[in-house]
């Protein structure tokens, strides 16, 4: 446009002039109230242990946990969701169900202390517990077996339920667990209680310090391709969701989240549920690698990753930068 053609009387900087402007006109604004603290528990263990993969995070005790949950929620935070680490894992991963398995009695505690003035979720999901690292059962040839691990995670979701779990969140991507969830909530008598589907889950290789956090390693250097999305569809993912919409789910979550802005985006355009994202452990992991290095400057990458993912419709974010958010303020 030749400067006869253009306006004098259009600046779209007047607006930016001063803090206080921008400020005014922002049209996105994360707050602490729309974050989710994961936090992991870990049985068998006195004190908390570091996860070098993941600085700032720790493997909890139950004591520990119980006071970081009490300090998020003075910080204004609003919910949590757990992960267990069993001292014993095995084929079937019984630690995610068993009343006594880490989440159960980890939960048990937290809401006897914290009543509902935080929101508990529990991952549902059996890697965590398995010797094989696999999300479900593994049948002769190595393939997880579908329907065998529905019945796991409704034995999961019930005992999670049961200790106190406001929601649960399955995110093993197998095929109708929503439905057989919801149904064995009911069943029991937690009609109260809901589900955040991880529905549009992807394979990705950013879950890498994830499990170092949990100590799992996937059997036979084996990956989740054959359960988990290929990054390369996206209409799958909207077919995911209105099957989780379908069979009950209260919530629906993409994850990753900052590879898939465009996958957030057309989920918030598609559903009337509340969207969250998953910013995981390695979108964590590379700030804070490329900010101890001086590359980027760590707290304001952060700050504009967590913005893009609300701009793009997410409205819950579960993120590791939770706490530092809410401390920040
Ligand atoms: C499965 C689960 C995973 C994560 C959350 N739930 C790992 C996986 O699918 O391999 C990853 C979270 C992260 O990387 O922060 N229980």
């Amino acid at each position: 446009m030749s400067s006869e053609q253009r306006s004098p009387y259009v600046r779209p900087r007047r607006l930016r002039r001063t803090a206080a402007l921008r400020e005014l006109v922002a049209d996105v604004r994360l707050g602490v109230d729309d974050l989710v603290a994961p936090l992991f528990v870990r049985e068998g263990i006195d004190e908390p242990q570091p996860i070098e993969s993941l600085p700032g995070v720790v493997q909890h005790t139950i004591e520990s946990l119980r006071t970081e949950v009490g300090e998020l929620i003075d910080l204004g935070v609003r919910a949590v969701i757990l992960f267990g680490v069993p001292a014993e894992k095995d084929t079937v991963g019984s630690g995610a169900y068993d009343r006594d398995g880490i989440v159960q009695v980890a939960l048990r505690d937290l809401r006897a202390e914290f009543g509902d003035s935080v929101v508990l979720m529990a991952d549902l999901c059996v890697d965590e517990y398995t010797d094989h690292g696999h999300c479900g059962i593994v049948d002769d040839h190595g393939v997880v077996d579908n329907d065998a691990t529905l019945e796991i995670y409704a034995k999961a979701a019930v005992a999670q339920a049961t200790a106190g779990a406001h929601v649960v969140a399955p995110s093993g991507m197998m095929d109708g667990q929503v439905a057989v969830i919801r149904e064995a909530l009911d069943g029991a008598g937690h009609v109260d209680v809901s589900i955040l589907a991880y529905s549009a889950k992807y394979a990705s290789a950013l879950y890498g310090p994830f499990r170092d956090a949990v100590d799992v390693s996937i059997a036979d250097g084996g990956d989740r391709k054959g359960y988990q999305q290929d990054y390369r569809n996206v209409a799958e993912a909207l077919r995911e969701i209105d099957l989780d919409l379908d069979e009950g789910a209260d919530m629906v979550m993409v994850k990753p989240a900052l590879s898939y802005l465009d996958v957030i985006a057309d989920v918030a355009a598609h559903v009337d549920v509340p969207v969250a994202a998953y910013h995981v452990s390695g979108e964590y992991a590379m700030i804070h690698a490329a900010g101890e290095r001086g590359w980027i400057d760590a707290d304001a990458v952060a700050l504009e990753h967590l913005t893009a993912i609300k701009r793009a419709g997410a409205t819950i974010i579960l993120t590791y930068f939770t706490r530092w958010f809410a401390e920040r303020r």
